[in-house]
């Protein structure tokens, strides 16, 4: 197997989101969702209030991504912890994230902050969240409250994790909450966010500046896929990829990264053209065919992860250029990562992206692997299994995973060596 050298400036981390680890009987959407009986009933049978019990083993937890030589770590922030009424602050939650932030910078992990991931709290959530243009003045406020909270912290913020997912998941029947099924809305509701983005962009330099600070960094993270014609042949096909291409990310990340909206969109904000990000955001998993726009269809003969999502490393390069064609900025791979319920080619699955990013010319300073811990999916629960760690959930023990060891491995030699592959990778084999 083949050795390679990453980019020396590369950052290379791990990701998790506040709802799918903390637990807690916290009043945001998705505990609320799970009491009206909504969520799917997956094997594991464990409540996304009890999740990966991060809320309780958070030293341990970052212990652990310490000891895995973790540079950065990429979490969120849960607004219904912070407000968990329309108005007030939770002084102890906000006591509660210092303490943790704190602890990670103390153990030399450098954080990065999410500050929506999927999850509302439900007096947002009741007010049509950003289904009504009248609440982004909600959202800023909250930001405002992360900001003089954290600020001095933090110097870098993902505004809004895949805008393009909660709008198509919760607005188009696809089992999110709210559970409603009008396109209408996931317009409204992405043309809504874009304008949350751009004024929180501005408004996070904006007060770091006047705290003092020079270095923030700010972007938000688009869930962006390859997409191939299932007949390579077919013309018509190939015109449905682009539209596919152009409907789910490209015209989105125009809205928010330039400002720039473009139909479906609208911009309801009146929003000067400009450049509101210091990096691209990228979540890359994998690579759908299509017949017609909307398809997600995998060949059978193409490699698939637990959840039957097709491996596909050679798509995070055209991701990264479709992204970096429309905006010249760094590119952070916020989240690329693996269903692999028995860990059998996680391992694998880093070493062929991370090949592509050592290979590319495109200017990639950050790479996080989601997910540091198994985490609670959000259709599948703990059923499904991401993490470079494992959790027992009867002890809440911690295990950290042959690919656990393998990342960092290869964060301490900055590459992979020959030695390394042969030793790690060469007996993996992707399922068909
Ligand atoms: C989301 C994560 C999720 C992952 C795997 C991404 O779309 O941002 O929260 O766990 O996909 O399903």
């Amino acid at each position: 197997m083949k050795a390679y050298r990453l980019p020396p400036n590369l950052i290379l981390g791990a990701g998790t989101a506040s709802a799918q680890i903390e637990g807690g009987n916290v009043p945001h959407s998705w505990n609320a969702w799970e009491k009206m009986g909504k969520l799917h009933k997956d094997a594991s049978k464990v409540s996304i209030r009890t999740a990966s019990m991060h809320w309780d083993h958070w030293k341990e937890d970052i212990d652990i991504a310490a000891a895995l030589g973790i540079q950065s770590y990429r979490f969120s922030i849960e607004w219904a912890r912070i407000q968990p009424e329309k108005g007030m602050v939770d002084q102890e939650a906000v006591r509660h994230y210092r303490e943790e932030i704190a602890y990670m910078i103390e153990r030399g992990i450098r954080p990065v902050m999410t500050l929506h991931h999927f999850t509302n709290p439900v007096w947002f959530e009741k007010a049509g969240a950003f289904a009504n243009p009248h609440n982004v003045k909600h959202f800023l406020r909250y930001v405002g409250i992360a900001v003089n909270s954290f600020g001095d912290l933090v110097s870098d913020y993902v505004t809004i994790n895949e805008p393009n997912v909660y709008a198509l998941m919760g607005y188009a029947g696809q089992g999110f909450p709210p559970g409603e099924n009008d396109l209408l809305k996931v317009r409204r509701v992405i043309s809504v966010m874009a304008g949350c983005h751009i004024r929180a962009y501005q408004k996070i330099h904006r007060m770091r500046k006047a705290m003092g600070y020079g270095d923030t960094k700010v972007g938000m993270t688009i869930h962006m896929r390859s997409f191939a014609p299932l007949d390579p042949y077919s013309r018509i096909e190939s015109h449905m990829c682009d539209a596919s291409k152009y409907l789910f990310q490209n015209a989105c990340a125009r809205a928010f990264l330039l400002g720039e909206f473009r139909p479906p969109f609208s911009n309801l904000g009146k929003f000067k053209k400009g450049v509101y990000c210091d990096y691209l955001g990228i979540n890359y998993y994998t690579r759908s065919h299509v017949v017609k726009v909307g398809d997600d269809l995998v060949r059978e003969q193409d490699p698939k992860s637990d959840y039957g999502w097709e491996i596909y490393p050679n798509g995070l390069e055209e991701c990264m250029k479709e992204l970096y064609d429309i905006v010249r900025k760094p590119v952070w791979i916020l989240e690329n990562g693996v269903c692999d319920d028995d860990d059998s080619f996680r391992s694998l699955f880093i070493y062929d992206h991370l090949a592509v990013i050592a290979r590319s010319e495109i200017p990639v300073e950050r790479y996080y692997y989601w997910s540091l811990f198994d985490n609670f999916e959000w259709l599948d629960g703990m059923s499904k299994k991401f993490g470079l760690v494992s959790i027992d959930q009867k002890t809440g023990a911690r295990r950290v995973k042959k690919s656990g060891h393998f990342y960092r491995e290869i964060i301490r030699l900055g590459g992979v060596t020959e030695e390394l592959a042969e030793r790690c990778v060469a007996d993996e084999k992707y399922h068909l």
